[in-house]
């Protein structure tokens, strides 16, 4: 693609964005249709966050994607709030139009389609979801648009029931109090990032009947022991390729085949073993 005076711009805000692999199958979505436009990672500081939104418009570029740390504040500064976004309570997704600034969630969409690869009826179906920040609030809400039964954990426990009381499941006091019980076990916390984290329950209470997913995405000591127990089990990866395929949607009308996007992210990942 040669880009010249026509060539549009989408982008991700976040901080750190460097880690990101947005930029990775974003632009081999884009390329796919042989749309002239680019892709590109801007870094911006919390304290930066309004004058890069100002900015982002006055310069034109048609959408962004968000990450940590500004999804609830790229709400608040959006013009059309997307019902999903407002109960989930943030944003992920920015689309700039001459009518004003869209804002959606396609984190929760991202997920429910990254589920029902391996579990595909949720309708009642018992779950553990561990951690009750950001990201735990998207996959609530996915859960709990399903029907499906959650039990919700996190180191603060006031954060929990506090959640549980706003979209309607229970809180527990320490995962082994459900562990027996639930047939699907979700990770939204951090915890897992570092080899070092400490787990967050006894793993080898794992049964391989159950379904594990991690929202990191690598392998974490959760997957490494659900992959033992002979569970099936998932990482974050897909929850990140079909949330973008779906901001592509928002932004472009186009949807991107899943192997498009996949297959970005894979030889990106080769390249960056080669290279060291
Ligand atoms: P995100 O938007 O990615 O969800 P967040 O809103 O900062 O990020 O939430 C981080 C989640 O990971 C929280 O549930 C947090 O638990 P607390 O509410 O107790 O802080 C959880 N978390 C982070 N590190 C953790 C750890 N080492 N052990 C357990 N939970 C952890």
């Amino acid at each position: 693609m040669t880009f010249d005076g026509k060539t549009e711009v989408y982008g991700v805000i976040g901080y750190p964005v460097k880690h990101s692999l947005s930029p990775v199958f974003q632009n081999r979505a884009l390329k796919h249709f042989s749309i002239n436009a680019v892709y590109v990672p801007f870094e911006v500081k919390p304290e930066d966050l309004e004058k890069a939104f100002e900015g982002l418009k006055a310069l034109g570029v048609r959408g962004v994607n968000v990450t940590l740390p500004h999804k609830e504040r790229a709400l608040t500064l959006a013009d059309i709030p997307d019902a999903h976004a407002k109960t989930i309570g943030s944003a992920n997704t920015l689309k700039f139009t001459p009518e004003g600034v869209y804002a959606y969630n396609t984190d929760w969409i991202g997920f429910l389609k990254a589920l029902k690869k391996f579990l595909q009826e949720l309708r009642k179906v018992k779950v553990l979801l561990l951690g009750a920040g950001g990201s735990s609030r998207a996959v609530l809400y996915a859960l709990k648009s399903e029907g499906a039964e959650v039990y919700l954990w996190n180191r603060t426990e006031e954060k929990a029931v506090k959640l549980c009381e706003e979209f309607g499941c229970t809180a527990v006091r320490k995962p082994e109090d459900v562990i027996d019980v639930v047939e699907f076990v979700v990770n939204t916390t951090s915890a897992g990032l570092k080899e070092e984290d400490p787990p967050l329950f006894d793993y080898n209470l794992l049964k391989p009947e159950q379904k594990v997913m991690d929202i990191i995405y690598k392998e974490t000591e959760l997957l490494k022991f659900a992959k033992k127990k002979g569970c099936l089990f998932q990482d974050g990866l897909d929850m990140l390729l079909y949330q973008g395929m779906e901001s592509f949607r928002l932004w472009t009308g186009l949807e991107v085949p899943y192997e498009v996007v996949k297959g970005a992210v894979l030889e990106y990942k080769k390249e960056k073993l080669y290279a060291g």
